[in-house]
């Protein structure tokens, strides 16, 4: 008779592709068996009647304690950042190894290896930051990086210290064609940016809700359009990352429309933010200062409805977790300081999957399966760690997540485990929430609170990005 560390009772199983009634079998890590009644012996045995058991999330896109310029710190390093992972039904997080410009890849990887070593709860992948595509970087550090795992990389349109110039855009493109990886791109024109926050100080429009005013739409569709003509022209794929709004939505579908391989992602704070938070009373606005900035109400709605017709294909936390009342954080050196200088970036590595879960699957926008989809599967997919992560089938790995759809939670600061002394979304009341979170077979998170796993976590290398799209381009 079959043996198993670990029975899942009962529980109503969701994948990306079906739902159904099963108990699921778990030894060594990983998922072993599924079936309507397993039969064997088990060290331990859970009931899960009424739950549902879903892949744990793959977060493909978070920051956690990535160095900072000018002394700013990310609040999150890679225990309290997979920590808080865990209680929100994550198990898996790709945060990025970031090159600063001079430095070597290598170098930047190293650094970032030594920063995870032994702290995280649950697995981690890491994406490249690609800041200064040197010869040596083009030719000898990014093919060999690729080939030990790390094979997608995000390159920036915007913010000095990290952007590239289209001619180096293009370079990083021919490069990820030949070798095989996905470039992720920050879409923004930073020269408008540049231009629009000089006239907005000139009018003395420091305050952090002109941030949103400094990068309207037309400066997101226009870099996003420009991403998308140079990926036609070196013909590769990529990934559009943290899409705000109607119109660079617009061009992602002009572009699927041309049967160009153009990816997206889209993240909790274009559905559940306005421009107006970053309005907030004082300085509160800080809060929610993030590029691309939230947009307006019809804008989420948009977004809402891409995500229900299957445009995106990955739906990240985008964590970038900056502390509010903290001199390394949102008020650098101490004060309220004009919108350029506030830190970009909010946090929201917990609530990712409870929003949209909530909004989504339970406000009847989104099936179960697009749910599983858009968190766990095709992020999985698109860099490289299907199946082995993503789904729930014979010999992946045991990360589960099993929720209580009916569960409404107040979401307050206070029982969230980052290390931000605010959320964004304090107050909001979500239904469905996840009460057991396994990471290959063991118990990381229990009833919203984290289990005392540090170091658990392992590192992921990943495979050939495979990135996929609900609705396909149209060859
Ligand atoms: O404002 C944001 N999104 N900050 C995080 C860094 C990035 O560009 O993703
Ligand atoms: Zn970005
Ligand atoms: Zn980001």
């Amino acid at each position: 008779m079959a043996t198993y560390d670990l029975i899942l009772r009962n529980g109503t199983v969701a994948t990306a592709a079906d739902t159904m009634q099963c108990d699921v079998g778990i030894a060594g890590g990983r998922i072993t068996a599924l079936a309507a009644r397993i039969d064997g012996t088990a060290a331990q045995e859970i009931d899960v009647s009424g739950k549902l058991v879903l892949p744990g999330g793959v977060d493909a896109h978070c920051h956690l304690d990535q160095p900072m310029p000018n002394g700013l710190c990310m609040a999150d390093d890679f225990e309290s950042g997979t920590r808080a992972a865990a209680c929100g039904g994550t198990t898996t997080v790709i945060p990025f190894a970031a090159q600063q410009k001079g430095q070597s890849l290598m170098a930047a990887v190293d650094d970032y290896h030594a920063r995870a070593a032994g702290k995280a709860m649950i697995d981690y992948a890491f994406h490249l930051i690609v800041s200064d595509p040197s010869e040596t970087v083009l030719r000898e550090e990014l093919p060999q990086l690729i080939r030990q795992g790390y094979t997608s990389f995000k390159i920036y349109m915007t913010y000095d210290d990290l952007k590239l110039n289209d001619c180096e855009v293009l370079e990083v493109l021919a490069l990820a064609r030949r070798e095989g990886a996905l470039t992720m791109i920050h879409a923004e024109n930073s020269d408008c940016i540049a231009w629009l926050t000089e006239q907005l100080e000139r009018a003395g429009h420091t305050a952090p809700r002109h941030h949103a005013q400094s990068r309207p739409q037309a400066v997101e569709r226009e870099a996003t359009h420009r991403a998308i003509s140079m990926a036609e022209l070196v013909d590769v794929p990529v990934l559009i990352v943290h899409v705000s709004g109607a119109e660079a939505i617009e061009q992602i579908r002009w572009a699927r429309a041309r049967g160009l391989r153009i990816y997206a992602e889209t993240c909790p704070q274009y559905l559940y933010l306005t421009e107006d938070d970053l309005g907030g009373p004082g300085y509160e606005g800080a809060k929610c200062v993030c590029s691309p900035p939230p947009r307006d109400a019809a804008n989420q709605q948009v977004v809402w409805n891409a995500l229900a017709e299957g445009l995106f294909s990955v739906f990240s936390s985008d964590h970038a977790p900056f502390r509010y009342d903290d001199p390394a954080g949102k008020k650098p050196g101490g004060k309220a300081v004009p919108f350029r200088y506030i830190p970009n970036g909010i946090p929201g590595i917990e609530t990712r999957l409870p929003l949209l879960f909530s909004g989504g699957v339970n406000g009847g926008r989104i099936s179960l399966n697009r749910f599983v989809a858009l968190t766990a599967t095709d992020p999985a997919r698109c860099y490289g760690l299907y199946p082995r992560k993503g789904t729930i089938a014979i010999g992946a790995d045991a990360d589960i997540a099993i929720w209580d759809a009916g569960r409404e939670v107040r979401i307050s600061n206070a029982i969230l485990h980052h290390n931000v002394d605010y959320t964004p979304y304090e107050g909001l009341t979500v239904r469905g929430w996840p009460v057991l979170t396994l990471s290959r077979g063991v118990v990381v998170a229990r009833d919203g609170q984290p289990e005392p796993r540090v170091g658990h976590g392992q590192f992921l290398a990943c495979g050939t990005p495979e990135p996929v799209a609900a609705v396909a381009p149209a060859y």
